[in-house]
């Protein structure tokens, strides 16, 4: 339930969040359908589901000026990555044309990479070329508070209301 459903009901909330904060940005994806297949990683990059996982290091490791010992869990924070300037510059902004968009980590990386990346990608991508379409004037309701899910693993919000007319 957490891999499969939590995770993309989140990056489908904090999308339409973002979408429908930046009118401009819901418009352009009405009038040009095709650009739902960049835009996709952009907003996994961007709005991703997950701060990080744990895991228990199998041997005393150094990483900077700490040294884990044997045993240790450890709280990885993967998502810091998708907002590194090195990698990504002008980190907190939402552009849905940038080229390296697919190099986040919000899927992790390695052997455990999320096996339900392409279902994921795929959902969002039919929200985002028929939602703005069919609803160009979706908004999000006015007098909510955003209030994010008390959770250092999950990025989302407690609810979201939008309003379809
Ligand atoms: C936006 C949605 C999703 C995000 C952000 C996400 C994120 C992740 C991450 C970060 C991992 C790596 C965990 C690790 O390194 O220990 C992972 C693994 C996994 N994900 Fe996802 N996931 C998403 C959607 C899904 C979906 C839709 C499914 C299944 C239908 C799924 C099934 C799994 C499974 C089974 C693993 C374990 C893979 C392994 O350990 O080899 N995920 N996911």
């Amino acid at each position: 339930m957490l891999a499969g459903h939590e995770t993309t009901a989140a990056l489908l909330g904090n999308t339409l969040y973002t979408a429908l904060s930046q009118r401009e940005i819901w418009a352009a994806l009405g009038a040009h359908p095709e650009l739902a297949g960049t835009a996709v990683d952009e907003f996994i990059r961007h709005d991703g589901p997950a701060f990080g996982l744990y895991r228990r290091t199998t041997r005393a490791i150094a990483l900077g000026d700490v040294t884990m010992p044997q045993g240790a869990t450890v709280f990885i924070a993967y998502f810091a990555g998708n907002t590194d300037p090195a990698q990504f510059p002008d980190p907190e902004r939402l552009d849905i044309l940038r080229h390296n968009a697919a190099s986040h980590v919000t899927f992790g990386h390695g052997i455990h990479y999320c096996i339900g990346a392409p279902l994921a990608r795929l959902e969002l991508r039919v929200v985002l070329e028929e939602l703005p379409q069919a609803y160009p004037h979706l908004r999000l309701a006015a007098d909510q508070s955003f209030t994010p899910v008390a959770s250092f693993l999950l990025r989302a919000y407690e609810s979201l209301v939008i309003v379809l007319d």
